[in-house]
């Protein structure tokens, strides 16, 4: 009895927590994605204003083996990584999210779908002569809140004497180390040779990467939905597609 009273309790909980389920997202008839569509090639603004890249395609094939439609909501990084998860107020995030221990602690993760670094942007022709590892006492460097950026730069170049400057937003970053403001902005590979694409001779990458990392699809602790995930990635290399897509958006190194 008592037993039977524990299991039903459990159930109840399980029921009323936040975590969105294959089933639920089958019932509403939507997977709801939260991003941060500042981060090309992987979620940002097209001419129309519509959210797109490589994650929001692998979003939309998750959706499409759901069989519901994909809404986008764009969430700053700094709420969506881990709350908007965490409280529901999405059904998933997908924004170039790196996998960490510390973060799966309160998030599920998909199986790795990217991998990645954290490399230092400099202005074209590096005018602070910046290197890594080197000399990094007295520089000021810039990293985007809540990233693992910020993090590595706590762990890595604080300890050696450098200033971390903080942005919210990428972007005020980059304003900030074309004025010379900063000496080193730290951001992810792909998004940094995207940059180098699109505004040639303004950027430049130095040093050594400071990570390796995998970004993973993040999901609600203990959601079904990160296996529903793992299925349609598996997919999605089995077919072809997922070479598309990578062909598609991502400059290849
Ligand atoms: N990969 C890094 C991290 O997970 C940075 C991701 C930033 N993404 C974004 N859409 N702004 O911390």
């Amino acid at each position: 009895m008592k037993r039977a009273l524990l299991v039903l309790s459990a159930l109840v909980l399980s029921s009323a927590s936040l975590a969105a389920t294959v089933a639920q997202v089958k019932k509403k008839g939507v997977l709801v994605l939260g991003t941060d569509p500042t981060f090309a090639p992987f979620e940002f603004k097209g001419p129309g204003g519509e959210v797109q890249g490589f994650d929001i395609d692998i979003a939309r094939a998750l959706a499409k083996d759901l069989g519901v439609r994909l809404e986008v909501r764009s969430v700053g990084f700094g709420a969506l990584m881990p709350q908007a998860v965490t409280s529901g107020r999405v059904d998933m995030a997908m924004s170039g999210i790196t996998i960490t221990p510390e973060r799966a602690k309160v998030v599920s993760f998909s199986a790795p779908y990217y991998r990645s670094a954290q490399v230092f942007i400099v202005r074209g022709g590096n005018p602070g002569k910046f290197t890594w590892p080197g000399d990094v006492k007295g520089k000021t460097i810039g990293v985007q809140a809540n990233t693992t950026g910020q993090y590595a730069a706590g762990d890595l170049l604080k300890p050696k004497g450098a200033t971390i400057k903080v942005y919210d937003d990428f972007a005020a970053g980059l304003a900030d180390l074309r004025a010379g403001r900063i000496a080193a902005l730290i951001g992810d590979a792909p998004t940094v040779a995207d940059l180098q694409k699109r505004l040639p001779g303004q950027y430049a990458k130095a040093g050594q990467d400071l990570t390796a990392e995998d970004y993973g699809m993040v999901f609600a602790k203990g959601s079904d939905l990160a296996a529903a995930a793992n299925r349609t990635l598996a997919r999605l290399r089995a077919s072809g597609e997922y070479q598309q897509l990578l062909n598609k958006w991502i400059v290849q190194k």
